[in-house]
Order: structure tokens, then C-alpha cells, then sequence
């Protein structure tokens, strides 16, 4: 089993406002290096989707292609440049990736064909009731039980994601993950237990708790 890890890395970081996001540095190394660095044990090779314009930096041992101008196409670009038989994804702006979340989902992988980090929502969870008005107010609530909140990393075999992707693409089916174009074919998917530290660095928030998390996770 060839594994390749994908990291699409080419978001412009507009909620963070700070340049492209995955360059932004927490602790001292920017959270595409965590991330590359995170996978790059566990797989064959690792490739990087940049921002039009960026170049890889040179302490991460990866291939770079070219980004486009959503996730999705990111990741398209990034599945027809490897032939690995199966693929790691996982967002750049996850810098704390625990290496027991790697193994479980190149376990599951082998089992079910496609596997995502994911963790059962804590929180009670309202629909606003005017999602579009200036002041929001409590809507319908959604009950919590069985719903998982999904994270990267995700895990697949190529081939069968590359064609999800390409008939979500012929489509115009737009997802914010892989995992979904690939449920959307009625393809099981196994949730494997994530990590509250995977986390995603979305906004300044985010910035400010990975910035507090750096020196503990490098201890
Ligand atoms: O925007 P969001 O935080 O959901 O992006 C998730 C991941 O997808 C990030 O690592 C980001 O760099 C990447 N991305 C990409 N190409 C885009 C937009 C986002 O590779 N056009």
C-alpha cells in the first residue's frame, strides 16, 4: 500500500487577516510545517497545495502544485498528481495531528475504504431562526445526540475519491470535506475518535489558542 499525504494549503486566510494561513506560525513553525512534518513519518511521499505565487519553504520535505481557487479543486489538483493508492488528507490550518489518529485511520482505511477524524458534538446545537438577519435569535433545536463533528485528517483509496471528486465536479457539487463527495455516492465512511487539539485555525481565536498550545505540544 503506496500511502501519499495531500495537504491542501492554499486558503488566503481572509478570517484570520494575516497572508496566506497556512504560513502563519504558531510556536516558532508555521502550520504547514507542523502538519507536513506530522504526516511525513507515516507516508510515502507528502504533496503541498500552495498559494498561486508561494514557494514551498525549504525545511519541508514535500511536492508542491499549484492551488486553486477552493479546497475542493485544491484537492482535485493534489489527487491527480500522485499515484499513490492511498491518500491522507488533511488541512494545513490543523497544525496538532496526534500520530494515534494516523494509525487508526490507516487501519479503518483498509477496512472500510474511507475513514475521517471525527468527534461527537459536546455543545446543544440551535438553528438560528433568521440565519441572514443582523441580530440573531434562537431558532429550532438540533438535538446533539449522534451528530459528530468532522476533522481532518481524512483517509482514502485514491481512486475511488478521485472519481467522487470528478462527479461532484461534473455536478457542480460543492462540500467543505472529501469525505462528504464520497457519502454522496452512498460509500461508507468510518469515524474514527479525532482529537480536541485538531482543531482547526480558522480565526484570531484559534490563532491565539494554538499560540498558547505550541509550547506544550513541543515539550
Ligand atoms: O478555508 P478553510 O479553513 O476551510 O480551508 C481548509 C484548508 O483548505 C486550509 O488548509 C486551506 O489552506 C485549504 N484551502 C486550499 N485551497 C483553497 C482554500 C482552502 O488548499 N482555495
Amino acid at each position: 500500500m503506496k500511502v501519499a499525504a495531500l495537504i491542501p494549503a492554499a486558503g488566503s486566510g481572509t478570517r484570520l487577516g494575516l497572508g496566506p494561513k497556512a504560513l502563519v506560525k504558531v510556536g516558532g513553525r508555521t502550520l504547514l510545517a507542523r502538519s507536513a512534518a506530522a504526516l511525513a513519518p507515516h507516508v510515502a511521499e507528502v504533496l503541498v497545495a500552495l498559494p498561486p505565487g508561494e514557494e514551498l519553504p525549504a525545511d519541508i520535505p514535500a511536492r508542491a502544485v499549484v492551488g486553486r481557487a477552493t479546497r475542493q479543486a485544491s484537492v482535485l489538483a493534489l489527487l491527480r498528481a500522485t499515484d499513490a493508492d492511498t491518500v491522507l488528507i488533511h488541512d494545513a490550518a490543523r497544525p496538532f495531528l496526534p500520530p494515534g489518529v494516523i494509525q487508526a485511520l490507516l487501519a479503518a482505511v483498509q477496512t472500510t475504504g474511507a475513514a475521517t477524524a471525527a468527534l461527537p458534538v459536546a455543545d446543544t446545537l440551535v438553528r438560528a431562526a433568521h440565519p441572514r438577519a443582523a441580530a440573531q435569535h434562537w431558532g429550532t433545536l438540533t438535538p446533539r445526540e449522534g451528530l459528530w463533528a468532522v476533522q481532518t485528517p481524512q483517509a482514502f483509496r485514491r481512486l475511488a475519491l478521485l472519481a467522487a471528486h470528478e462527479a461532484a465536479l461534473s455536478d457542480g457539487y460543492a462540500a467543505t470535506d472529501d469525505a462528504g463527495l464520497l457519502a454522496r455516492l452512498g460509500q461508507a465512511v468510518a469515524l474514527v475518535p479525532g482529537d480536541a487539539r485538531l482543531f482547526k485555525v480558522t480565526t484570531p481565536g484559534d490563532l491565539a489558542l494554538a499560540q498558547a498550545l505550541a509550547p506544550v505540544w513541543d515539550a
